[in-house]
């Protein structure tokens, strides 16, 4: 739900309601604007001259000229304006209430190098989401009102690729952000469904309560067992590339609320449980990418969707459940369900669409966030190249993450005394990230699988992150959107 649209202009025109204006330091101190001309250049190297309008990273000056909003905003040194840090300004820019009330504005960013406009274009479709469904419309018209964004730029086909991608990103925000009786099983199926509908080489299996029974993907069926909607394993086959035989599958974990079951999470971990499907979420919005783009590469997305509800029929600590992959799993901590739904997926997955390489994407964790904080995701890797293709996709778009360890000694600390394997690791605070993924790791058996765990990146709970707002990142969409169209 971003109430901005990209449109580009090769020169500034001055013919809209605003124009933001991007300056460095060294701009300002140089007063060599020479991409601004006439009467605008006049009034913003007075605002110099004046020592009011410095560049500084984060200063904001507007200007009135002929009543054209004329918004300075500061990028700071040219060293250290990252990309990150031109997302944050123009977010901070646009969200600032000197724009309140403008719905159509020129972009003047300070660089007019590829790299820039991208992350511009970022800045504007990320920056601006604000999740306001549930405000009611007094409410929403205190928030920043729908804008038209024309940046001062060269329109490249990358340009539209970035935007779509965007797109993608926020449809994963809006299915992380609203309620869980809104973001049911059914409703994630019906959103695939209408996202797939009338496109080409395309296949899509549901397994029901019935089918996920019958073919005996019981840890999936022991997790949802406490709720009364249906557990589903939705299986999305696109055939990019008919020549190549090789697929790469893609798998979220779809917990549409996770109470914890009868391990109750205690109030302030319960609250935005809602986003515990924001794996699946990711894993829809890379779908929608993929199409949108039309990719020429093979894919399976799988999303493993279930309730951890609590009540008289949830499953219970110290319960042995028979796993699809034939494993036995003694259920230590009804609260670990992630890595349960996501053993039967993983193996179903492995076993009936043979892909080879595996990449599942998880709220899996907690301890990730005490490990790694929430502006980078942690990842888990059996294989070199797969890891190392991964964190390149990571630098370029921006969706950060960072290795943890997998290793051969990792198996002893989730044995069972009662069943082959238990869903818990180490003592409470020691390592969660690393023995969740050494489950995972046991039901890819073999296969080139990495692991994403965005228990930390996915949501915002404050204020603001990086040039996210309050609620759902989108995290996980840009990167596997990138590494899936560039491996
Ligand atoms: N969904 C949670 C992990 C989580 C925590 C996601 C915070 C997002 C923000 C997961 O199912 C869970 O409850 N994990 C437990 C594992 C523990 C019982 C071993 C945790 O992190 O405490
Ligand atoms: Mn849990
Ligand atoms: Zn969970």
């Amino acid at each position: 739900m971003t109430a901005t649209s990209i449109n580009f202009t090769k020169t500034l025109h001055l013919d809209k309601q605003a124009v933001i204006i991007l300056l460095t330091e060294e701009q300002a101190k140089e007063k060599s604007l020479l991409h601004i001309t006439g009467k605008i250049k006049a009034k913003v190297l007075e605002a110099i001259k004046s020592g009011q309008f410095k560049g500084e990273n984060g200063e904001q000056f507007p200007l009135l000229i002929d009543g054209k909003l004329i918004l300075l905003a500061g990028a700071g040194k040219e060293e250290g304006l990252s990309l990150t840090a031109l997302r944050i300004i123009i977010r901070r820019a646009l969200l600032s209430s000197f724009l309140k009330n403008i719905s159509s504005l020129e972009l003047l960013l300070h660089d007019s190098k590829e790299a820039a406009v991208s992350a511009a274009i970022e800045g504007c479709l990320i920056g601006t989401y604000i999740w306001k469904k549930h405000k009611t419309q007094n409410e929403k018209d205190k928030t920043a009102e729908k804008k038209t964004i024309f940046i001062v730029a060269e329109k490249k086909p990358h340009h539209e690729e970035i935007i779509k991608i965007c797109e993608g990103v926020n449809l994963t925000r809006d299915l992380t952000n609203d309620n869980a009786d809104i973001v049911t099983s059914d409703f994630l199926e019906k959103n695939i469904r209408e996202i797939i509908k009338g496109k080409k080489n395309i296949q899509i299996e549901v397994l029901n309560k019935k089918e996920l029974t019958a073919k005996g993907l019981n840890l999936h069926l022991a997790v949802n067992q406490g709720s009364t909607k249906e557990p589903k394993l939705i299986i999305v086959k696109y055939a990019g590339d008919a020549k190549d035989k090789n697929y790469t599958a893609i798998i979220g974990k779809g917990i549409t609320f996770d109470t914890g079951g009868l391990n109750l999470k205690p109030s302030g971990s319960i609250e935005t449980m809602r986003h515990d499907m924001a794996g699946a979420a990711a894993v829809i919005g890379t779908l929608k990418n993929t199409l949108s783009l039309a990719s020429k590469k093979n894919i399976i997305f799988a999303c493993a969707i279930a309730e951890n509800a609590i009540g008289s029929r949830s499953y219970k600590p110290g319960d042995v459940i028979k796993s699809y992959a034939g494993k036995t799993v003694e259920i230590a901590n009804t609260d670990a369900e992630g890595r349960l739904v996501l053993a039967d997926a993983i193996a179903y997955v492995k076993k009936n669409y043979q892909p080879s390489k595996l990449i599942d994407i998880a709220t899996l964790t907690g301890a990730c966030s005490v490990a790694l904080g929430n502006d980078y995701a942690a990842i888990v890797s059996t294989d070199d190249d797969l890891l190392k293709k991964l964190i390149i996709s990571s630098k370029e778009t921006d969706d950060r993450i960072w290795q943890l360890p997998n290793y051969a000694e990792l198996k002893d600390s989730i044995r069972s005394q009662i069943a082959d394997i238990k869903n818990l690791g180490f003592p409470k605070g020691v390592g969660g990230t690393i023995t969740a993924a050494e489950f995972l790791r046991q039901f890819a058996d073999g296969a080139k699988w990495a692991h994403l765990d965005i228990a930390g990146t996915a949501f915002v709970e404050g204020e603001s992150r990086l040039y996210f707002g309050y609620g759902a990142t989108g995290f996980g969409v840009r990167l596997l959107t990138h590494f899936l169209i560039n491996s």
